[in-house]
């Protein structure tokens, strides 16, 4: 059969494609490796050494971050090229990288034991009866006593986990907690907003309000202070010789609250999903944590929280014979490199023990999956990602006491076209292991 008589792939915008991105992937990489999509007039990439290649070109630029996010953080690293580039990506450093982020992993730990104990503590009192002593305790409604444990993990665990680390890393109060989670929903809704409604578009600009009024007098207060908060040194970092104006600080700070929010939020869900859906590598990860990590990277490969990036085309580019025109977006999509034939083997099977994905790269620019993007902007927050998820996957077993399982009736599911996760992951577990 030739190319021409293949059907089309579905429009990025369509049901179809939300309903089983992955079949969509299939049909890009086996006839379409470049495809202009109509619906959101984007050039789909999805062999994943044509993306490789992308990421490397010069005149493949993040301009687009200008229009898709910089109308509702301000200007920041993720649209800058050069020097510039360079300085700002290096005000991250004293959390993200080996020294300081051995000094933060105690403060993720306790992140993540203070938003799972209040749940276990209600799902094993509604097993054992202890329901008064519970309400009185949390505040919470309990169920029937002997009731099945179950809870929903990304209401009330990963929506709130990411957050807190988020937020201690920049020294913001916990009463501040559901003001920062509401900017990061209304900032992430607007960016994925692929359709242009009017209502996330503008909750997204009147957040970038509200995010400057709190933070411009932060900043004046902690400027000069010598603390140890993000907040206050990137407020007194030298950068190019410089300061970095209040205006500047907020654009950064908001993009640091939703780059590391919902990446690492679907993440932890998706593996927990995975895991429950493989029962045998449940099993596997729970006796030996050391595997944790190796369920991450096929995570990420499988399932990446981020499914596309997008570019611009500084000049015409040409990819595996096709022309994209100057000025066009470039999507390059991650979900589906991910799953290259050419490079993977098997690639539509979830198995944390392939050899083909290595997990000692896979924190790193060198990694077999591609769900970190690659060249210059390659995602700065990854190794706090590893520490986050290895932590969170760590203590939520260790919290259960029996394996877990999803709860009764519940189907298990995932949506999103630009960002992907399960909406929602009803939990149960052994209770008699208890
Ligand atoms: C599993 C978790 C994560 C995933 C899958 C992820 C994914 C990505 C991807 C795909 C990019 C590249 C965007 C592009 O090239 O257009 C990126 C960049 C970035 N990520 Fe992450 N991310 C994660 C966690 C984090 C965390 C925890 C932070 C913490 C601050 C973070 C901060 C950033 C920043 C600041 C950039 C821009 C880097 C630059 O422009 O040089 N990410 N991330």
């Amino acid at each position: 059969m030739s190319v021409a008589a293949r059907p089309l792939p579905p429009a990025i915008l369509s049901e179809e494609h939300e309903r089983d991105p992955y079949a969509t992937y299939r049909m890009l990489r086996d006839d379409y490796p470049v495809h202009h999509d109509e619906s959101t007039d984007i050039w789909l990439v999805s062999r994943m050494a044509d993306l490789r290649a992308l990421f490397k070109r010069k005149d493949v630029t993040s301009e687009n971050y200008e229009f898709q996010i910089g109308q509702f953080h301000g200007r920041t690293l993720i649209e800058m090229e050069g020097k510039e580039h360079t300085a700002h990506r290096r005000l991250l450093s004293p959390f993200l990288h080996s020294g300081g982020l051995e000094d933060f992993v105690p403060r993720i730990r306790i992140a993540a034991r203070d938003v799972l104990a209040p749940v276990v503590r209600r799902e094993a009192a509604k097993v054992s009866g202890d329901l008064a002593g519970t309400i009185a305790r949390e505040g919470q409604e309990a169920a029937a006593a002997g009731a099945e444990p179950r809870f929903d993990l990304v209401a009330e665990f990963t929506a709130i986990y990411p957050i807190t680390v988020t937020r201690e890393m920049l020294g913001v109060p916990a009463e501040m907690h559901d003001i920062v989670v509401r900017w990061y929903e209304s900032i992430a809704d607007a960016i994925s907003n692929l359709e242009g409604a009017e209502e996330p578009y503008e909750r997204g600009m009147r957040t970038r309000e509200e995010l400057r009024e709190y933070f411009m007098p932060l900043i004046a207060e902690r400027r000069g202070s010598g603390g140890k908060d993000l907040v206050s040194l990137v407020a007194d970092a030298d950068v190019g010789g410089t300061r970095l104006t209040d205006e500047e600080i907020c654009a950064f700070i908001s993009l640091v609250i939703v780059a590391g929010g919902e990446t690492t939020d679907s993440a932890i869900a998706s593996l927990f999903k995975l895991l429950l859906e493989n029962p045998e590598q449940l099993e596997a990860v729970r006796a030996d944590r050391s595997l944790v990590l190796d369920a991450f990277a096929e995570q990420l490969r499988y399932a990446p929280p981020v499914h596309m990036v997008l570019r611009i085309a500084a000049a015409d580019v040409e990819v595996a014979g096709t022309t994209i025109p100057k000025g066009a977006k470039i999507g390059l999509v991650l979900a589906a490199a991910n799953r290259d034939e050419n490079k993977f083997a098997d690639p539509d099977r979830f198995d944390i023990f392939r050899a083909d994905n290595d997990t000692d790269r896979a924190f790193r620019a060198s990694a077999d999956h591609i769900s970190f993007a690659d060249g210059r902007h390659f995602c700065v927050g990854n190794s706090l990602a590893r520490e986050e998820v290895e932590i969170a996957v760590g203590e939520i077993l260790d919290a259960l006491p029996g394996p877990p399982r999803f709860a009764a009736d519940f189907e298990p599911g995932e949506t999103g076209i630009w960002f992907r996760a399960p909406q929602r992951l009803d939990l149960s577990y052994d209770a008699a292991a208890a």
